[in-house]
């Protein structure tokens, strides 16, 4: 990506303390990486629903959602792919600046795209969560028809079954929904980032 010409940045007279300051509370992203149908969204809102009942400002960005606006224009080849989560982290990245705790929901396949998103978010604030689950379990959940379609060659490029997922080496988190209910992988998260004074 080339470096914009003739732009210069301009300086902000409030600053990401004053902003969080202001809110009582400091800006963390929450990265749910996962295949389709491992429950990262359905985590992401059992999170994000706690966090709100403990008045916490937050945000959930979604995958899904998302790509029905800002990242319409993006398909699932690789270099979509990408594009989609180097945007999705810019806005994270902002979100967090304004102090708000933002849960992003993305499959995020590629480990170099994850790695790139904890740069630009900050790697202190950016918290990796593999919410791993196997392909065979998640085929067989198949809540949206996707896999059903993607074996029949319907859909190309699908996570798993036509384009890889790679499994993070290092995540912050690791939660097992096949093994664990929504209960005990909620718990493990808000325990976690407990001592991010969330
Ligand atoms: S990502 O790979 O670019 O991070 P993202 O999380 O935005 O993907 O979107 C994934 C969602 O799009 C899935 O939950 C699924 O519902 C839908 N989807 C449609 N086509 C595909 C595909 N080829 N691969 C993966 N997900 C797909």
């Amino acid at each position: 990506m080339k470096s914009p010409t003739n732009v210069v940045k301009q300086a902000y007279e409030i600053d990401v303390s004053s902003r969080e300051k202001l809110i009582n509370q400091k800006g963390l992203v929450l990265w749910f990486t996962g295949l389709s149908g491992s429950g990262k969204s359905t985590l992401a809102n059992a999170i994000e629903t706690q966090l709100h009942q403990n008045k916490k400002h937050t945000f959930l960005l979604d995958g899904d959602n998302l790509r029905h606006g800002l990242n319409r224009d993006l398909g699932f080849s690789n270099i979509d792919r990408k594009e989609n989560i180097r945007r999705v982290a810019h806005v994270a990245n902002l979100m967090a600046d304004s102090g708000l705790i933002v849960l992003s929901a993305f499959v995020s396949p590629f480990r170099s795209d994850r790695l790139k998103a904890s740069k630009i978010i900050g790697e202190n604030r950016f918290i990796e969560i593999f919410v791993d689950c196997p392909l065979s379990i998640c085929e067989l959940r198949d809540v949206k028809g996707l896999y059903s379609k993607a074996r029949q060659g319907i859909i190309s490029d699908f996570t798993g079954i036509s384009s890889p997922f790679e499994t993070p080496i290092n995540p912050t988190i690791k939660v097992e929904t096949n093994t664990m209910d929504l209960k005990a992988c909620t718990n493990k998260i808000i325990s976690f980032i407990s001592q991010y004074h969330v």
